[in-house]
């Protein structure tokens, strides 16, 4: 991710914030959203023992409207858009947010993993390469919300390893 002091930083699905929380530690002037009150009490719990200056507003990721256009220098998302529904309009508002030239890092929890009725998991034929599905995801997904792939992880995972992990 590079150097990120004094960089706005928005963490969307921040959880109990350890990364909105990592990235303070490095400078960066993060606003953090979870659509989770509970969550939110245990992040809130955390900055009020340590302050990073963290701001933590309870918000869903597919709407984002309170933030104007461009707010943001980077958007984070770690292990959570796997499991919106709307995951899209999600994306959609991430690219809103974000500043020109701006970045996105996310990770989702690979479809070889995934529970029962997993959308991505159910798009292909059995004997269709997993990678595949990230791949479109990736393609179908990022690109027609705006984004451009700069790197994409290492995925080579096959149907005979998800076959390997019945859920
Ligand atoms: C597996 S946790 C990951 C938390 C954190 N990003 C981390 O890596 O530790 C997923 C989080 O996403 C939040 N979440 C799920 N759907 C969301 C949505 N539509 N908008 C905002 N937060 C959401 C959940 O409340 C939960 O805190």
């Amino acid at each position: 991710m590079g150097d990120v002091r004094g960089k706005k930083i928005l963490d969307a699905c921040c959880g109990e914030s350890v990364s909105s929380r990592q990235l303070a530690q490095k400078g960066a002037l993060v606003t953090a959203i979870d659509l989770s009150s509970q969550m939110l009490e245990l992040a809130r719990k955390k900055e009020a023992q340590t302050p990073l200056g963290i701001t933590y507003k309870k918000l869903s990721c597919s709407d984002l409207s309170v933030f104007p256009n461009g707010t943001f220098d980077v958007v984070t998302s770690f292990m959570a858009l796997m499991n919106c529904p709307d995951y899209p309009v999600a994306l959609k508002e991430f690219f809103r947010v974000m500043r020109a030239q701006g970045n996105l890092f996310f990770s989702v929890l690979h479809p070889c993993f995934a529970i029962r009725g997993f959308p991505w998991a159910e798009l292909h034929t059995p004997s269709e390469n997993l990678t595949l599905i990230i791949k479109e995801y990736f393609n179908n997904t990022l690109i027609e919300q705006g984004f451009v792939l700069k790197k994409r992880p290492n995925h080579n995972h096959q149907m005979k390893r998800y076959k390997s992990f019945p859920t």
